[in-house]
């Protein structure tokens, strides 16, 4: 058993008394390229890292779910329904991911039955690797396995996106939940996020993919968020259909020569038709085993990102512009929903250990103020059963 197994099983002893009962897990994730296109009804290509949620828990005999965690302070307690009120203390918004799994379950017709939950995790917060998403699956993984139902992959990430949507309130697309409760093992996949389809994606041999956090965490994420969603929404509208997904560069042309669309949401559609594009000829290179035309596609999508659709910040540029000059790296860009937060760089395996050291000082050198965290990462499994013993 691992040292994280082991915390979360002593923190459940220490908390409720006796043994738990069962374990679950679930992962952050990394999207290597596919970025504001999952809302769009568009293509992602991400894995699962090894950075996760885990969770200890034992059923009850009423309808209480008692949660704590190792990283926050206190116990949360809340009865389940199909209203449960959200957290009145700044202390304990992290478990409003767990109470919004509750509900949604609840509203979904799951009969819930009260548990017990432990939970570690060492996603970093507010980094764009999904630390909210590997709760919100994780905590789905441990509401159904102690009413004992089971559910598909796709719908524990779905009913997951919905309680970040509507109890947390952040207005996401499915990206995060899907890639952490389906990912495959020592795999990327393409993701088709009108179908929810999942294609593994074979990583190039010989390259690694590296993940440096900037360590700017992402203030007023949700409202910018939010806003380049309503202004993608918008220009679908504009261009009468329901996703940008099902528009064309022509199209977008045409319409501004209409006048139908502003230069500002001209440029933003564009962006999420070229990355669509990208992504789609980013998998045929991961499978024809091209790390090197991959690696161009993440330069040109991190530009985009920078440029048309406007969410990067001096510190993903700066991380950015500093690992294309270190030699091995095939490629690199900003991942998740920008403002802050991790890039992702594809590295040569022979120059990997020099990368990171010396992508670390140089980003101390330029950004004084920041902490960076750079970390080697594998493909990780999706969400499911954590051993005990
Ligand atoms: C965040 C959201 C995802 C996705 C990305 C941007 O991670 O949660 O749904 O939109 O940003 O690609």
């Amino acid at each position: 058993m691992d040292a994280r197994t082991a915390t979360v099983i002593a923190l459940f002893r220490r908390t409720f008394g006796g043994a738990p009962q069962q374990g679950v897990r679930a992962p952050g994730r990394v999207n290597l390229i596919g970025e504001h296109t999952d809302y769009n009804d568009g293509f992602c290509l991400p894995m699962a890292i090894q950075q996760d949620v885990l969770i200890a828990l034992a059923k009850r005999a009423d309808q209480t779910v008692r949660v704590v965690s190792a990283e926050q302070d206190g116990v949360v307690e809340f009865t389940i329904s199909a209203d449960i009120p959200k957290a009145t203390l700044p202390a304990q918004r992290w478990a409003d991911y767990v109470k919004g799994c509750a509900q949604i379950l609840v509203q979904a017709g799951v009969r819930l039955v009260g548990c017990d939950l432990a939970l570690t995790g060492d996603v970093p917060l507010g980094s764009g690797l999904s630390s909210s998403a590997a709760l919100e699956v994780a905590t789905m993984h441990a509401l159904l396995t102690a009413a004992g139902v089971t559910k598909s992959g796709a719908e524990i990430a779905t009913l997951a996106q919905r309680a970040e949507n509507r109890y947390v309130g952040t207005n996401c697309g499915i990206l995060d939940q899907l890639s952490s409760a389906c990912a495959t093992a020592g795999q990327a996949m393409l993701m088709d996020c009108r179908t929810l389809a999942l294609t593994p994606a074979p990583l190039p041999a010989g390259v690694s993919v590296v993940i440096a956090d900037t360590g700017k965490r992402r203030g007023l994420v949700d409202s910018a968020y939010n806003e380049r969603r309503a202004q993608c929404e918008a220009g679908a509208k504009a261009m009468g259909v329901s996703h940008l997904r099902d528009v064309t560069m022509h199209g977008l042309w045409q319409a501004a020569q209409a006048g139908r669309l502003d230069a500002a949401a001209r440029r933003r559609c564009e962006h999420v038709v070229a990355e669509n594009g990208r992504t789609q000829a980013a998998f045929a290179v991961l499978r024809a085993g091209d790390a090197v035309a991959f690696g161009q596609l993440m330069d040109q999508s991190h530009a985009d990102l920078r440029d048309r659709f406007e969410v990067t910040c001096a510190e993903l540029d700066g991380m950015v512009a500093i690992a294309r000059t270190l030699p091995g790296c095939l490629g690199s860009r900003m991942t998740g929903a920008g403002f802050g937060g991790c890039t992702v760089s594809l590295v040569q395996d022979a120059h990997v250990d020099a990368f990171v050291r010396d992508l670390t000082a140089q980003y101390r050198a330029a950004f004084p103020a920041m902490t960076p965290a750079v970390y080697v990462t594998n493909a990780a499994a999706g969400a499911g059963p954590l051993a005990l013993s």
